[in-house]
């Protein structure tokens, strides 16, 4: 089915103007970028989008690191947007990530690993949520 799915490009990107780069294997993965928004997020803004992650040793660092720089914040679209999103960026550790994957090709350390993608439906819905409204999502 027809899914969107919530990507940030992270600071490591824009710091080394990549951006265009990642989204060119994002289109060329066959997802649409239905949305998108160059920010800086805000501390409060990062600790409650890793709300999940706030008990875990890497947390103010991971906090730290998203609002060390610009972010791009996307609304993917595409078939099974969600999955086929994660099987683009590749292993959350880089040096795990399979070859012509994102973090394989761009990304220097599990912390600093160039995207984020949802990993489910219900989390695809509450991150896009934090983020954007309905109508700056144009299909
Ligand atoms: P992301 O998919 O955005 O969601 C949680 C993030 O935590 C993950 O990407 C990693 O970038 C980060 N992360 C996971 N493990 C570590 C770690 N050991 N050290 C620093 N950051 C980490």
């Amino acid at each position: 089915a027809t899914e969107r799915t919530f990507s940030i490009l992270k600071p490591d990107a824009t710091k080394r103007n990549i951006t265009g780069a990642v989204n060119a294997v994002i289109e060329k993965a066959g997802l649409r970028i239905v949305g998108q928004r160059r920010i800086q997020m805000s501390k409060a803004q990062a600790e409650k989008f890793y709300e999940i992650h706030k008990e875990r040793p890497f947390f103010g660092e991971l906090v730290e690191f998203m609002t060390s720089g610009p972010v791009v914040v996307q609304v993917l679209e595409g078939e099974n947007a969600i999955a086929r999103y994660r099987e683009v960026m590749g292993a959350t550790n880089p040096a795990q990530a399979a070859e012509g994957t994102i973090r394989k090709t761009f990304s220097e350390s599990v912390g600093e690993n160039t995207v984020h993608g949802s990993d489910s439906a219900e989390n695809a819905k509450i991150e896009i949520a934090q983020f954007f409204q309905d109508s700056d999502i144009v299909g």
